[in-house]
C-alpha cells in the first residue's frame, strides 16, 4: 500500500520562496498528466513568520506531520535578520530529530560532463550515494556554556554517537548497496583523533559489513575522503558517515556534480513521513531576483515522489534535468541565461 498521499509544503526563506513554487509547477504538470491525486497543505513557517509572531514550529504540527502526511517538501531556512537561526533549528533540525529522519540521503551524480569542475571526469566517474547520519553526532545541541562573556568562558559541544544510531545508518548504506548491486561501501570518520565515538563507528562498521560478505567495506579518514572525492571520485559508490562530516562532504559533492543548484536530498525514515529539500540554503545573496536554480528542488521533488511510491516520476524528472543541462536551459551560475521560471518551462516542455 502506498503511504499517505498528502504533502506538507514549507517554502521557508530566501530562494526557498522561489524554487519551491517553481518545482510545484512541475508537480502540477505531473498531476494533470498522471492524476496521482497528491494533496498539498502549505505551511507559513520561516523567518517572516518568526519575526511576525515569534512562531518557529508549532508543537502540534509534528504530530500532524507524523499522522497525516507522507512527505514534507521544504525549500530552505536561514535569514540574515535571524542571527540565532532559532527558526531553522526548530523547523529543520526539529523535523529531523522529532520525526527520527535518520537517513540523510544525498546523491552525488554528474549528469553532464560540461558542468564538472574536475578534469577528464564524466557521468560514469561520479555516481555516489551518501548516507549521512541525521539524528545525532555534533548536531544534538548537547553541551553548554559556562562563564559566558568572561575571559574564562568555556563552551562544550558534545558529539553523541549511539550504538543504535550508528548501526542503523551503516545498515541502511549496506542495504542500499545490496539492493542496487553496488560493490563497495566506504565508511568515513576521524577515529585517529576521536578515540571514543569514532571507535564505535569502526567496530560497528566491521560487524555490519560482515553480514554482507559480497560487498567490499573500506574506510577512509574524512580528510582523505575530501581529497579522494576530488582526485578519484570513481572509487566511490556508497559512502556512510556522521552528521557533520556528511554535511561538509556533500557540499563538496555538490560541486563535483555540477554545483549546489543541482544537489538534492531526502531526510528519510523508511516507511514513515520524510522530508525532502535541496542541499543548498536560502542564498540571501541572490534571493528575490528570480535567478535561483530550481533544479535541485526538482530533483528533491523526484526523491519525494519516489518515497510516495512513484519511482517512475523520479526517473522522468532526472531525465528532464539531464535534458535541461544538455541543452543549456540553465540559470546563470551554470553559464546559462534563463531565470528560475524559464528553467521550469523547459522541464515541463520536456515532460510533454
Ligand atoms: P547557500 O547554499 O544558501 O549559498 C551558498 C552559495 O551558493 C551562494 O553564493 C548562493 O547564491 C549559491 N546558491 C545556493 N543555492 C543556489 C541556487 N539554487 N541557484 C544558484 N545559486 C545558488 O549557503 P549559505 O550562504 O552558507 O547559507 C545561507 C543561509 O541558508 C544560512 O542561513 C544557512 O544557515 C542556510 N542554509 C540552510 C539550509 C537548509 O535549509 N537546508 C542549507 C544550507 C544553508
Ligand atoms: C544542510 C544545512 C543544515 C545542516 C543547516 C542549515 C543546519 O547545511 O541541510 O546541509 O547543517 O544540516
Ligand atoms: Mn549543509
Amino acid at each position: 500500500m502506498r503511504p499517505h498521499q498528502k504533502i506538507a509544503v514549507i517554502a521557508g526563506d530566501g530562494i526557498g520562496q522561489e524554487v519551491v513554487p517553481a518545482a510545484l509547477r512541475v508537480l502540477d504538470h505531473l498531476e494533470a498528466k498522471h492524476g496521482m491525486g497528491i494533496e498539498r497543505e502549505v505551511f507559513d513557517l520561516g523567518a517572516e513568520r518568526y519575526l511576525r509572531d515569534g512562531t518557529t514550529m508549532p508543537a502540534e504540527l509534528m504530530d500532524r506531520f507524523r499522522d497525516e502526511f507522507g512527505a514534507i517538501f521544504l525549500g530552505a531556512l536561514g535569514d540574515p535578520r535571524v542571527k540565532s537561526n532559532v527558526h531553522a533549528k526548530d523547523i529543520l533540525l526539529g523535523s529531523r530529530f522529532q520525526l527520527d529522519l535518520f537517513i540523510n540521503l544525498r546523491p552525488i551524480k554528474l549528469l553532464d560532463p560540461r558542468y564538472c569542475p574536475l578534469k577528464d571526469k564524466g557521468p560514469d566517474d561520479i555516481d555516489i550515494m551518501v548516507f549521512r547520519e541525521n539524528t545525532e553526532g555534533l548536531y544534538t545541541g548537547v553541551g553548554g556554556q559556562f562563564k559566558r562573556d568572561t575571559p574564562d568562558e568555556v563552551a562544550i559541544e558534545a558529539e553523541i554517537n549511539t550504538r543504535k544510531g550508528v548501526e542503523r545508518i551503516i545498515r541502511a548504506a549496506f542495504e542500499y548497496a545490496d539492493a542496487r548491486g553496488k560493490k563497495s561501501v566506504c565508511m568515513s570518520d576521524k577515529s585517529n583523533a576521536m578515540r571514543h565515538g569514532h571507535d564505535l563507528w569502526q567496530r560497528t562498521f566491521k560487524e555490519v559489513a560482515a553480514e554482507y560478505p559480497h560487498i567490499e567495506p573500506f574506510h577512509l579518514y574524512v580528510d582523505v575522503l575530501a581529497m579522494e572525492l576530488v582526485r578519484c571520485p570513481e572509487r566511490f559508490e556508497v559512502i556512510v558517515t556522521n552528521n557533520l562530516f556528511g554535511d561538509i562532504i556533500t557540499d563538496l559533492g555538490a560541486q563535483i556534480q555540477g554545483g549546489i543548484g543541482l544537489a538534492a536530498s531526502g531526510n528519510i525514515h523508511p516507511g514513515q513521513v520524510s522530508l525532502f529539500e535541496p542541499v543548498h540554503g536560502s542564498a540571501p545573496d541572490i534571493a528575490g531576483q528570480g535567478i535561483a536554480n530550481p533544479l535541485a528542488a526538482v530533483l528533491s521533488l523526484g526523491m519525494l515522489l519516489e518515497h510516495l511510491g512513484y519511482p517512475e516520476h523520479h526517473e522522468s524528472l532526472k531525465d528532464a534535468v539531464a535534458h535541461c543541462l544538455e541543452h543549456q536551459h540553465v540559470t546563470r551560475e551554470l553559464g546559462g541565461e534563463l531565470g528560475t521560471d524559464a528553467v521550469i518551462d523547459a522541464v515541463i516542455a520536456f515532460l510533454g
